[in-house]
C-alpha cells in the first residue's frame, strides 16, 4: 500500500484559493466485528520496533492475533481511517476499564486507555490525531472523565500528539502515562461526534462498494487484473 492507495490524486497538486496545499479530509469511523479482518491485517502489518511503541512490548505474530481476536466490540471501541483499496491505515482502540480506587483524577466508574497505530505509509498525514481527537471526543460523550495513555519515554511522535491535545504526561523509567481531563458531554459534542461518524460511514460505504466493483469487473471475461 503506498500514499496514492489512500488518495486517489496526489494532494500536492490540489491547491486551495490561497496556493496552500489543501489536506484531504480524514474520516474516522467506528469499526465493528466484521472489520476484525481489517484490523488484523493493520496491526501484522506493523514493524516490530512500531508493535514495540504501541504494546510497549516486542508482540510476535501470534499474540498480535490473539489480541485483535479478544476484542470485545461491546465493551470497547475501535476507530479506524479506511484507505481507498479498503484497509485500516490507522486503528485507534479505546479499552474501558473499572476505576481503580486510588485514581486520583477520575470521579466516574469507569476510565479509558487508548492505543493507536498508524501504517507505515500513512504517517505525517494527521490520522493519529485525529483518532486521538476522536478517541477523547467519544469518552467525553460517554461520561467518562478522564482518558489514559501509555507509551515509551522514548516516543516523541506521540507524546508530541498528546502534548497538543492538552495531556498530563508522567515520564518514569523510561514510560510515560498521559492522562487527560474531558469536560462533560454537550450538545454540540454530541452533534459533532454523531456528524463525524454520519460522513465517515458514508465515505466507508462508497469505498466499500468501489471496492466491490471493482472486484466484480475484474471476473467478467476479457478484464484482468489481480484480486486485492
Ligand atoms: C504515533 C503515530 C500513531 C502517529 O501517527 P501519525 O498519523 O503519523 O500522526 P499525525 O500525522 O497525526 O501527527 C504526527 C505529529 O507528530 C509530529 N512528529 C513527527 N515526528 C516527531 C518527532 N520525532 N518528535 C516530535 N514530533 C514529531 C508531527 O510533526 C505531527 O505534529 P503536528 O500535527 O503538530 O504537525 C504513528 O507514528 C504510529 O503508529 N507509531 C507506532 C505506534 C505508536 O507509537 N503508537 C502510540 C502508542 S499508543
Amino acid at each position: 500500500m503506498n500514499a496514492s492507495d489512500m488518495f486517489p490524486e496526489d494532494p500536492k497538486h490540489l491547491l486551495d484559493s490561497s496556493n496552500k496545499p489543501s489536506k484531504p479530509t480524514i474520516f474516522v469511523k467506528e469499526l465493528s466485528e466484521k472489520d476484525r479482518h481489517r484490523i488484523m491485517k493493520h496491526f501484522l502489518g506493523l514493524e516490530e520496533s512500531d508493535r514495540l511503541l504501541r504494546f510497549g512490548t516486542y508482540l510476535p505474530d501470534a499474540m498480535v492475533e490473539k489480541y485483535v481476536d479478544g476484542i470485545d466490540f461491546s465493551r470497547d471501541k475501535v476507530f479506524g481511517v479506511i484507505s481507498h483499496s479498503f484497509n485500516a491505515v490507522g486503528v485507534g482502540h479505546l479499552a474501558y476499564a473499572p476505576r481503580s480506587e486510588d485514581d486520583e483524577h477520575s470521579n466516574k466508574d469507569k476510565v479509558a486507555e487508548f492505543g493507536v497505530s498508524v501504517s507505515g505509509n500513512a504517517r505525517g498525514k494527521g490520522i493519529g490525531s485525529k483518532l486521538f481527537e476522536r478517541g477523547a471526543i467519544h469518552c467525553r460523550n460517554d461520561d467518562v472523565d478522564t482518558l489514559y495513555m501509555h507509551c515509551l519515554s522514548s516516543n516523541q511522535t506521540m507524546i508530541h500528539i498528546a502534548k497538543k491535545a492538552g495531556m498530563e504526561i508522567h515520564r518514569a523509567y523510561g514510560e510515560a502515562d498521559a492522562y487527560l481531563k474531558l469536560m462533560p458531554a454537550d450538545a454540540a459534542s454530541v452533534l459533532k461526534e454523531a456528524m463525524q461518524e454520519q460522513a465517515a460511514a458514508i465515505d466507508y460505504s462508497i469505498k466499500a462498494n468501489t471496492r466491490a466493483a471493482a472486484k466484480w469487473l475484474r471476473h467478467l471475461p476479457g478484464i484482468r487484473g489481480k484480486s486485492k
